[in-house]
């Protein structure tokens, strides 16, 4: 496996540290905990996109692009590091939000990624739940041709065969981490969504035959239907990689049992494992995608999901920025946490 191969551009801060979470791992008990902190990556506090951006950034600028569109829901963590990045780059950038959770809290709306989208000089469009948002971005692309740009597209959430050799890359980054280290990592667990960082972390371990398990926590679709995403898009990763068939179906391991209501609606059990890291590690989780994600962790340890002596390492995918989106679930007036 060549990634060297593949045009890319610097935007994180890599390698993101790999740290054992002593304190909480006995709280709980054991499993052993670590923690794999992508939620460094640096660019705009950092987050899982940074390290798909890398390789996705790199195509816009080989195909001549002068414009990016992507797209999210309105607190997209994907939305703000591409802002970031095309800021950086010297690129325009256009964004697309869905309002994706019915949301009209002002909070929700104006503040956490929405306000960084902006303070990186981003435009930003609102769409209803449930647009067809890959549509509403070609639409964009083609006025903007029309007006003489040369817009590119990435779809939600970074997530087609480019993009996923962010996390191809951060496969071969963690078992180099932890070979140095001379830690075995028994499982390693992440919040999953738009399916590009399972995807892209489950092709590499494949194929640098890693053995280890990837379990990711669904924060949206119900868990065949993200197995399914998932699988597809390991395939076509591995295709652009020329390793065919190196990932197959039984490799996809999604449990989608913590989402509650639905995509960004908070649980009980987030706002605790967001809590719970705070006030154990100090460590920031966000409300979407790695509090929901933790929430599944703890809860799993707590049914002897793992072995006491089991090193599990926990993919912290970033997005603490939208917790300013959601000032409620720690804000209101005389809360005590
Ligand atoms: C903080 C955070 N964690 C996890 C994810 C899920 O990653 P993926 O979309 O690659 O499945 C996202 C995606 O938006 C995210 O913003």
């Amino acid at each position: 496996m060549n990634l060297a191969r593949f045009p890319r551009v610097r935007l994180g801060h890599l390698p993101t540290p790999l740290e054992p979470m002593e304190r909480l791992s006995k709280h709980l008990g054991g499993p052993n905990l670590w923690i794999k902190r992508d939620d460094c990556t640096g660019l705009a506090s950092g987050g899982n996109k940074t390290r798909k951006l890398e390789f996705l950034m790199a195509d816009a600028l080989e195909q001549g692009a002068d414009t990016v569109i992507t797209q999210g829901a309105t607190q997209s963590n994907h939305a703000r590091q591409t802002a970031a990045a095309t800021a950086k780059l010297g690129l325009a950038c256009h964004i697309l939000l869905e309002n994706r959770t019915g949301s009209d809290d002002p909070s929700y709306v104006h503040n956490g990624n929405v306000l960084l989208d902006q303070l990186h000089g981003a435009s930003i469009a609102k769409r209803p739940a449930g647009a067809d948002m890959q549509a509403e971005m070609e639409k964009l692309a083609e006025a903007l041709r029309g007006q003489g740009r040369k817009p590119y597209v990435i779809p939600g959430g970074g997530s087609n065969p480019v993009g996923a050799l962010g996390y191809v890359n951060a496969s071969l980054e963690l078992l180099n981490q932890s070979v140095d280290m001379g830690l075995r990592v028994d499982h390693l667990v992440h919040a999953t969504g738009s399916a590009g960082t399972q995807a892209g972390l489950v092709t590499g371990l494949k194929a640098l035959n890693s053995q280890i398990p990837v379990l990711g926590i669904g924060v949206r679709a119900p868990k065949d239907k993200q197995e399914e995403n998932v699988f597809v898009l390991a395939e076509r990763t591995s295709t652009h990689l020329g390793l065919d068939g190196v990932v197959r179906r039984e490799d996809v391991v999604a449990n989608c049992d913590y989402v509650g209501e639905g995509y960004g609606i908070p649980t009980d059990s987030m706002v605790e494992a967001v809590k719970l890291l705070a006030q154990q590690e100090g460590i920031l989780l966000d409300p979407v995608y790695s509090g929901k994600g933790f929430a599944g962790l703890l809860d799993l340890i707590g049914k002897g999901h793992f072995d006491k002596n089991d090193n599990v390492v926990f993919l912290h995918t970033g997005g603490s920025v939208a917790l300013f989106g959601y000032p409620d679930i720690y804000g209101l007036p005389g809360y005590q946490a």
